[in-house]
């Protein structure tokens, strides 16, 4: 467990859609319509209610995030936010855009006055992001996110991991960045 000032930041392994903080974040696509994985999953939880909303929003661009209701999930809000599709030719803009899925998920939670906040490891799964560059750039986004927003009402930021490599990729760039 590390602290950014008034914010814990930690990582489980588990289910996101069994997570009890304010928001989830849901590692989409730019249609918002679902998919597979965590996505997928997601939906399934949140049931059919969330997918006709997500109708109603016109989509995302990769990077950015909207936020809709929980619906049957146990958390309040679904922050969707597009990760980018690995690419190894543009891999400064990828990494660009993996940090703005962060750091504005981080945003839209604070101005819904979320306390509580889980990740997936976004872009990490179907997008082919490599797993310990992602979360180095997790790690770099959470402490800038922070470090510029003392004030945060966030008290907690949780990245759920669903596997055991995911776990240990987050748990070594957290102890680079923040012990
Ligand atoms: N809880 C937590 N993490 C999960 C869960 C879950 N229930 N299910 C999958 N994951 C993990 C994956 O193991 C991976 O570590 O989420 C991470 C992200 O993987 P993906 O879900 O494949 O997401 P991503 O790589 O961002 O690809 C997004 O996949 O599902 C589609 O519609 C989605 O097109 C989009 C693309």
């Amino acid at each position: 467990m590390a602290r950014i000032g008034g914010t814990e930041i930690t990582i489980e392994l588990g289910d996101i859609t069994r997570s009890t903080t304010d928001a989830i974040v849901n590692a989409a696509n730019c249609t918002l319509l679902g998919g597979g994985g965590v996505d997928g999953a997601i939906h399934r939880a949140a049931g059919v209610k969330l997918l006709a909303y997500c109708a109603t929003l016109g989509g995302c661009r990769t990077g950015e995030a909207k936020i809709t209701p929980g619906f049957k999930l146990p958390a309040k809000y679904v922050i969707h936010t597009p990760g980018p599709v690995w690419s190894k030719s543009h891999a400064e803009r990828c990494d660009a855009l993996l940090r703005n899925s962060y750091f504005n998920s981080l945003s839209v939670a604070e101005e819904n006055g979320c306390k509580t906040i889980a990740f997936p490891s976004i872009s990490t799964g179907i997008y082919h992001f490599p797993l310990e560059r992602a979360a180095a750039i997790v790690a770099k986004t959470f402490a800038e996110y922070f470090t510029a927003n003392p004030e945060s009402c966030l008290e907690r930021v949780t990245m759920v991991c669903f596997d055991a490599n995911t776990y240990s990729a987050y748990e070594k760039a957290f102890a680079e960045r923040f012990d």
